[in-house]
């Protein structure tokens, strides 16, 4: 029994719920028994109150701009660990000493390949498909390839297929934009890092030696914790909806993928660089925050806003530093980035801004790092779903693992007509 209780009155009626403590945040109240005792549903468009699971993955306080991963902030972590720590830290709760980050490194670094008849499947893509369009379709397909771990009652076959998508994102990511601008796929080279191959596979051609910069391979690894996890967002909870089905993973995922292309969510960075490249100069700044605030202009600031945070995204300054670190090592600049500056100041300062607390998010800065380092805009959202695999194995191991989980089946509230006679179509 918990201490504390909630009681609902309807119509002079009262229905007691537990009230469930986390370990931080709020409490939730778990009305998991009020259809059988009321007949009656709650009702929640957006999810915008509600827990949809227990987990001990991570942590965000939106009201203050604090994320945490397994407990530690994003900021130590962006600055102190890797891109492979962090996925070790989500999967497995700790961070790894040396010999298990050493082993965890190498077991991802062993699955990097694809299986050869899958280039095969990206030559049936037209050369300008959107590389999501890609990604949905060539994760799906790899539980064509991966037979032999996709019992997911088995923990092991978990754990498999979890370092199988992991290590493939990359090489499948890759292969995208090759196959887009036309050029050979390159192979895995697992003498480099996950993110110096990455760049490699993207980057590299046959004909040359490809050398990795260690300040680009740096900013490219951050970029990727930041956007490892971000507990039930859309794209995860749909990853948890399709899993708590029984699916195999690679569907799952492929699910996942699907929803992270949405503007709305991942593929706001690509949006975001669009649309400063709209504005172009700080002058034009002002008529764009007009039009964002009219009601009767479907223009928003790409890259501002979100569900959670109502607070500066710690991710987005992170972010912000970076943009300086990556045009240094690259001896670049971009106007669009003073554009941004500007447009971040003035919106900051302005009264419907910050009524709505509306605050940059992760994307508002990371499409000019990911543009200076040469990335297209299409393939923004890419990279996201390539970092976000981690969050995503990790959620659906965590729902899998859970002896509670049950199939996700929301109810609704019915607005449609009621029962009514077929009339035959002469008679209509
Ligand atoms: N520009 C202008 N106005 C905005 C913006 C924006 N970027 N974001 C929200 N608002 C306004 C809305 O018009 C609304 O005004 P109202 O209350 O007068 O109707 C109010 O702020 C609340 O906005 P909602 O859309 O109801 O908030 P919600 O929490 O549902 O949406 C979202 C959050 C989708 C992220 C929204 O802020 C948005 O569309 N931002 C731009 C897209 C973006 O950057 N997405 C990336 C999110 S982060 C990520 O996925 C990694």
């Amino acid at each position: 029994m918990a201490d504390k209780q909630a009681t609902l009155t309807v119509d002079g009626k009262s229905y007691d719920f537990p009230v469930l403590e986390g370990s931080v945040g709020p409490d939730v109240i778990d009305i998991r028994k009020l259809y059988g005792q009321s007949h009656m549903f709650t009702y929640d468009p957006g999810f915008t109150s509600t827990g949809s699971c227990e987990s001990s993955l991570t942590y965000i306080d939106g009201e203050e701009g604090v994320l945490l991963h397994r407990g530690y902030p994003i900021g130590q972590l962006a600055e102190h660990s890797s891109f492979m720590e962090t996925a070790y830290l989500l999967l497995n709760g700790e961070l790894p000493n040396q010999g298990e980050l050493d082993t965890f490194t190498r077991t991802i670094s062993r699955h990097t390949m694809l299986h050869e008849q899958l280039a095969t499947f990206y030559r049936g893509f037209r050369r300008d498909a959107h590389p999501m369009a890609i990604m949905c379709g060539v994760v799906g397909a790899l539980s064509a390839f991966y037979h032999d771990s996709t019992d997911i009652a088995d923990p092991e076959h978990r754990k498999i297929s979890s370092h199988r998508l992991i290590a493939k994102m990359p090489t499948i990511a890759a292969m995208a934009y090759k196959y887009s601008v036309g050029q050979p796929f390159v192979y895995p080279d697992n003498t480099l890092s996950y993110t110096g191959n990455f760049l490699r596979m993207t980057f590299g051609v046959p004909a040359e030696e490809y050398e990795v910069i260690p300040a680009v391979e740096k900013a490219m690894d951050r970029i990727f914790i930041l956007h490892a996890d971000h507990e039930q967002n859309a794209s995860t909870s749909t990853v948890r909806l399709a899993g708590s089905s029984g699916a195999n993973p690679f569907a799952c995922i492929a699910a996942g993928i699907a929803c992270l292309w949405g503007p709305a969510h991942g593929g706001a960075n690509e949006a975001a660089l669009n649309m400063l490249q709209e504005i172009g100069t700080p002058d034009r700044i002002p008529h764009f925050i007009e039009r964002a605030k009219d009601k009767n202009d479907p223009f928003r600031l790409m890259g501002f806003g979100h569900r959670v945070y109502k607070n500066y995204d710690p991710r987005a300054t992170v972010m912000q530093k970076t943009v300086r670190e990556v045009f240094d090592a690259l001896k670049v600049t971009d106007p669009i980035f003073e554009t941004a500056l500007r447009l971040e100041e003035l919106a900051l300062h302005d009264d419907y801004f910050v009524e709505k607390k509306l605050f940059p998010n992760v994307d508002f800065y990371s499409g000019i790092i990911l543009s200076a380092i040469g990335f297209p805009t299409t393939m923004f959202t890419a990279l996201f779903a390539l970092a976000r695999t981690v969050g995503w194995v990790a959620q659906w191991n965590e729902m899998i693992s859970d002896p509670g989980q049950k199939i996700g089946r929301p109810r609704q509230l019915y607005t449609g007509p009621t029962q009514r006679d077929y009339v035959p179509v002469a008679k209509r």
